[in-house]
């Protein structure tokens, strides 16, 4: 099973830094969106952060070039066919990931590997849509993709041990990441510990225990993470860390796993974070 093209589909702001990351590491890619506006939104994203890289002294233009001549962009779903691996990149929705997971199955060979970026739905639910569960697996990326070092690899009660040992090869020696092997349960393992922290920073700012900044000032400052909480929940999407929460919470039945009010109450009004320009802070 040797990986040379990379399906990539899906291209916000995961799947975007994943396409990104696996054709700056000299592979083809083929990025598939569902329609014109959305390839070029996902261009724009993958361009946009090379732009970053180059000027961060972390990439030459001959690299830069090279990545993007790398990647085809296309809205086709055949285009997928000659994929090694497929990595799915999509909303967190188990319907529209099951119809992804079917029509790839009919599109790919056979000894094709099927993974899924998703943070919180169980993967086993996703790889039963298809006729070769054995074959599916979880990859899991950090945003941003091309700067976390860490890959969670999920093996799910059917997975056959060669695609996680053929995964984990790619991810750590083509991708140059560090694998976690993760079990098929809420959060795997980062979100299951992160997530509930990000939701008791939200009730500790909703119950006036401390300003937004100062909490993130705090655990910026007093524990040296790279941005605070708040922040961080803002960059992840608030509408992300509620769907999580939720799973962790339907998964363990924990009373400390039930989403903060206030969470609920700005995704209902659409404060989202970053990409929809309001959360705890404004963009
Ligand atoms: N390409 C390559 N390198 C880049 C880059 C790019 N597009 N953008 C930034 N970098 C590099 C910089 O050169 C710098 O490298 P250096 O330390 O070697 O000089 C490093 O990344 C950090 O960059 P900056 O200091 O300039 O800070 P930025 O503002 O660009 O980015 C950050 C900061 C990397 C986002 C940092 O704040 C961070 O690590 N935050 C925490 C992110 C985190 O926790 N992510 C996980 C979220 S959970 C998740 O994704 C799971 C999901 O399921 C919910």
């Amino acid at each position: 099973m040797a990986i040379d093209t990379v399906g990539v589909v899906g291209a916000g702001a995961m799947g975007s830094g994943i396409i990104e990351v696996v054709a700056r590491n000299g592979l083809k890619v083929v990025a598939r969106e569902i329609s014109p506006e959305a390839v070029e939104a996902g261009k724009t994203r993958v361009e946009g952060s090379l732009e970053k890289a180059v000027s961060r002294g972390k990439l030459d233009e001959a690299d830069r070039a090279a990545t993007l001549a790398n990647i085809v962009w296309t809205t086709d779903f055949d285009e997928l066919a000659p994929s090694d691996l497929v990595i799915e990149a999509v909303v967190e929705n188990l319907d529209l990931k099951a119809e992804i997971f079917k029509a790839l199955d009919s599109v790919l060979d056979a000894d094709a590997i099927m993974a899924t970026n998703t943070s919180s739905i169980p993967i086993i639910d996703i790889a039963m849509a298809t006729s070769r569960p054995e074959m599916v697996c979880g990859i899991h990326f950090f945003n941003p993709a091309t700067v976390m070092k860490l890959v969670e690899v999920i093996s799910t009660q059917r997975t056959s041990p060669e695609v996680i040992s053929v995964v984990t090869d790619f991810a750590t020696n083509v991708l140059g990441k560090r694998v976690v092997p993760a079990p098929d349960r809420a959060g795997f393992v980062v979100n299951a510990l992160l997530i509930p922290y990000i939701c008791q920073a939200i009730a500790m700012f909703e119950a006036g225990h401390a300003s937004a900044e100062d909490i993130d000032a705090a655990m910026q400052l007093g524990c040296g993470h790279p941005m605070g909480p708040l922040t961080l929940a803002d960059m992840i999407g608030l509408d992300v860390c509620l769907f999580t929460e939720e799973s962790l919470h339907a998964e363990y039945q924990e009373r400390f796993l039930a989403p903060p009010p206030l969470l609920r109450r700005m995704v209902s009004a659409g404060k989202l974070g970053r990409k929809s320009g309001e959360g705890f802070y404004t963009y």
